[in-house]
């Protein structure tokens, strides 16, 4: 499923270039046309259910859209393959970025600088599951090398909060009024060759601040927790986590509803100033 992610992920940028080039990524397209005949000649396997599958077959159908309109042959390209009009219902390949873009992004900004963590909870208020739900949501819309999307979240409440805590270094004060434990994982099977290697702590980072983001966008607070330990604690972790071997812990994330008296630390930063350095060779700045 990887190498089709990848793959038609490719595809997709092809189609969003600012000169777009007739036949081009035509190899990859290939490619993944013949990935996807594999896939569906397996037993049983319903495309419509696999969301990745889908986005493919869409993706091929925005490919051919787009070269049928200029008038550009893609037989050779496509060949037998056919694209089942159930399947490209939805459209797929690019859109406008002013669909998106074009939002009041400056409300972000008093927003992100806002943020602290939170490490006193109320103890009254879960979140639903739809909440949680919403918060993975979010996080997964981080963004991750070519679109692989290896965030995990694995979310506890209850008693296994406090047994996972046992294992952490830095919840000391705190710790015991966690309501809700994030676990934060990359699933290492999308990671490709040993160039690669940081890559799975790069796309871990921002999915786990996505997360946190997500975790505020639903009116809780949060405070990230470090996974700086023994492999021993690790394995642990994953015993009582059931936390499956390709999927490598990246940090802790506890949250909740915050505690009307709730108090952070005023963590003062660096101004932009002091952390910018600006390498202007336009001369404009
Ligand atoms: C990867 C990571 C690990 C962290 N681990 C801990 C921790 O173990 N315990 C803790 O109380 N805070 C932890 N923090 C939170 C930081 O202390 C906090 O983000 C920092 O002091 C800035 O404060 P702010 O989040 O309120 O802006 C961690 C943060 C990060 C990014």
């Amino acid at each position: 499923m990887g190498d089709i992610l990848r793959k038609y992920h490719v595809v997709e940028k092809s189609l969003g270039m600012p000169e777009f080039r007739p036949g081009s990524a035509a190899d990859v397209v290939k490619s993944l046309i013949v990935d996807l005949k594999k896939w569906r000649e397996q037993d049983g396997v319903d495309p419509l259910a696999n969301r990745q599958v889908l986005v493919a077959y869409r993706v091929l159908s925005a490919y051919l859209r787009k070269h049928k309109a200029l008038d550009y042959d893609t037989s050779d390209i496509f060949g037998d393959f056919e694209l089942d009009v159930e399947l490209v219902s939805v459209p797929g390949g690019v859109k406008p970025y002013k669909d998106e873009g074009n939002r009041d992004w400056e409300e972000l900004v008093p927003m992100l600088r806002a943020r602290a963590s939170l490490r006193t909870y109320d103890q009254e208020r879960l979140p639903t599951s739809d909440v949680l739900e919403s918060i993975a949501q979010t996080a997964i819309k981080a963004p991750s090398v070519c679109n692989r999307q290896t965030g995990r979240l694995h979310v506890f409440t209850g008693d296994l909060v406090q047994e996972i805590l046992k294992f952490q270094t830095g919840n000391r004060g705190f710790g015991h009024q966690v309501p809700v434990l994030f676990v934060v994982t990359v699933d290492l099977r999308f990671f490709l060759s040993r160039t690669e290697r940081n890559q799975p702590f790069v796309d871990g980072g921002l999915f786990a601040l996505q997360t946190v983001l997500g975790i505020q966008g639903e009116g809780m607070g949060s405070v990230c927790l470090n996974w700086c330990v023994s492999h021993e604690s690790d394995e642990r972790l994953r015993e009582i986590a059931k936390i499956p071997d390709y999927e490598k812990v990246i940090m802790l994330i506890g949250c909740g509803y915050p505690h009307a008296e709730a108090l952070s630390p005023v963590s003062a930063r660096h101004s932009g100033a002091d952390i910018l350095t600006v390498h202007d060779s336009s001369g404009d700045l």
